[in-house]
């Protein structure tokens, strides 16, 4: 069934999505994350260079239904691209962008391919396929598969992003990342330190406590990914709540640049990554945030968060 989802700018301008019929189920927490911290991040990056968001290359990879690609069009970035290998995502974009007043480019292009023009960016944003390929039900619909399957560990997108976006960026731009607590996250902080070293962030905010829309833990999709939470793979943090399944969602920022700025250099790994859900700071911390983050925060060995 289609949907829709809807997001306020910083600015007050409403933005809406149509994710049609027939398309994956989108999670428009993550997608609406992605697109607010892709926006901070090009304001930071404009004061930063004193240069206006008009000169601006941005692009978002696994565009989807192109949520950061449009919103970032909307503040004015200047050149703003986005990419998906599959053409009802492109099409999808497109509608969006036009639904919006948004003016942005697309085409066809796999994240594997990436890099291969000599275009830089200043911000590339990416909510990459992130599901573990053995989570995922052999009867899944083509496209839907495409757009969960993140191979082991549901990390080969992500891994992928990470190494392209260390030369398609300009130095001192910004990789705004989706990680899901449906990735072996322990092995994603290792990509991230590999090749950022420092310098990258969970962008504050979040975590936050997404449901999974489509996946209920009572049907057989629902209850496989539950078991091999609980059992197979501790790593995952999928857990029910009522008739839905819930997931954490951080959005990483990355600084591509040889030296981490000194702010981001001197935070602690647990600084950088922060285990103990918050949502938005002016509200209480919810009790619904703590089991999984104390469960993430034994896996990775900070102890209870
Ligand atoms: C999690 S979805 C992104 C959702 C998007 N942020 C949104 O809100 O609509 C992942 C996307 O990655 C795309 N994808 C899968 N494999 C890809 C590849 N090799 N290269 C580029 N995009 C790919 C899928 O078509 C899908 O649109």
């Amino acid at each position: 069934m289609g949907s829709s989802y809807s997001f306020c700018l910083p600015s007050g301008v409403i933005l809406n999505f149509e994710n049609p019929e027939g398309f994956y189920p989108v999670n428009p927490y993550q997608s609406e994350l992605l697109a607010l911290v892709a926006v901070q991040q090009a304001y930071v990056l404009s004061a930063e260079k004193e240069a206006p968001l008009s000169t601006f290359h941005a692009i978002e990879w696994c565009a989807g239904n192109g949520p950061a690609a449009v919103a970032l069009a909307k503040i004015g970035v200047g050149h703003v691209q986005a990419t998906d290998v599959s053409q009802i995502a492109l099409k999808n974009t497109k509608k969006n962008a036009k639904k919006n007043k948004a003016s942005i480019n697309t085409s066809i292009e796999s994240i594997e391919d990436s890099g291969s023009k000599t275009e830089k960016f200043d911000l590339i944003a990416v909510n990459p396929p992130c599901r573990q390929s053995n989570h995922i039900p052999t009867s899944t619909a083509k496209t839907i598969k495409q757009a969960m399957d993140g191979g082991n560990g549901g990390l080969y997108y992500f891994k992928k992003a990470i190494e392209k976006s260390t030369t398609c960026l300009v130095d001192g731009g910004r990789l705004v990342i989706v990680l899901t607590s449906t990735m072996d996250v322990l092995e994603a902080v290792n990509i991230l330190q590999a090749h950022y070293q420092n310098s990258w962030f969970a962008a504050p905010t979040t975590p936050i406590l997404a449901p999974c829309p489509y996946l209920s833990p009572e049907d057989d999709k629902g209850k496989a990914l539950l078991a091999s939470a609980r059992e197979e793979n501790p790593r995952i943090l999928v857990y029910p709540q009522g008739d839905l399944l819930n997931r954490l969602t951080w959005i990483i920022v990355a600084h591509k640049g040889k030296e981490a700025p000194e702010h981001l250099a001197a935070r602690s790994l647990k600084e950088r990554l922060p285990l103990c859900p918050y949502g938005f700071p002016d509200q209480p911390r919810d009790q619904k945030f703590v089991e999984p983050a104390a469960r993430l925060a034994q896996t990775l060995g900070f102890g209870t968060a």
